[in-house]
């Protein structure tokens, strides 16, 4: 039979002011959910890439990752519908003298679905030929008000260049044309959280990112980015001075 170790997590009148916490029961990280009156804990480490699950919020019965937005069961630890097989654990929780305890033995195991690898997480293999030069176009503009851009003109040149002259492969990739969700920032949450393939792209059938990750990392020997001063948009460097001068 499985040993028991009860941890005393806190008093009941604090831990049921949040309807969701990550907490440490010595070194299990515990998600604790208080739902309809009533206290369940799950793992907090996310099946995916170990995101802190009670940093994330509750959609229903559902505790959601913070990370990418998996989600789990707050008191059976499943996976949502469709994805059940991929569960955390599930520990036991009583109350006792107005405080809640938490069995650091689970009741239930960590199962894991095997995903199938992203086609971009393959090993890159050169194949004999030509140096291959992709350029990329990051300039925005208004699609039914085209205006001439300067980094565009001289990308073009180089990939010409490149094509006529030195006789490479060449391919351009204009961002603009591109429907693509733009990053989330996963990267300022843990390093651990922007991951290879990119979870946005992994996440989002859609995404055609995937043309540029699969360029740079999977053909090009040389990379030309052209970029006009500001991307299209205010960078935040650009949105600071700004508000210094209000
Ligand atoms: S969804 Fe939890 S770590 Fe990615």
């Amino acid at each position: 039979m499985a040993e028991t170790e009860w941890i005393d997590l806190g008093p009941v009148e604090t831990l049921r002011t949040q309807p969701l916490q990550q907490l440490m029961a010595r070194r299990t990280r515990i998600a604790l959910t208080y739902k309809d009156g009533q206290f369940s804990a799950i793992s907090g480490v996310c099946n995916h890439v170990g995101g802190p699950l009670g940093d994330g919020d509750l959609d229903g019965d559902y505790v959601v990752c913070p990370w990418h937005y998996w989600k789990f069961h707050c008191r059976t630890g499943l996976g949502e519908p469709g994805y059940e097989g991929d569960a955390v654990p599930v520990h036991d929780v009583e109350i006792r003298d107005d405080h809640v305890y938490v069995n650091l033995t689970p009741r239930t195991r960590r199962t894991r679905i095997r995903h199938a690898p992203h086609p971009l997480a393959r090993t890159p293999q050169r194949e004999d030929g030509p140096i291959r030069v992709a350029g990329i176009s990051t300039t925005a503009m208004t699609a039914s008000y085209p205006r001439y851009s300067t980094s565009d003109a001289l990308l073009e040149i180089a990939i010409d260049h490149a094509k006529e002259t030195l006789a490479c492969e060449t391919q351009l990739i204009r961002l603009n044309d591109l429907a693509f969700r733009a990053c989330e920032g996963f990267y300022s949450k843990s390093a651990r959280a922007c991951t290879w393939p990119c979870s946005i792209t992994q996440m989002d059938p859609m995404d055609q990112l995937d043309r540029v990750y699969e360029a740079f990392v999977h053909w090009a020997d040389v990379i030309l980015v052209a970029t006009p001063i500001r991307w299209g948009a205010a960078s935040s460097l650009y949105y600071n001075s700004s508000c210094q001068l209000l």
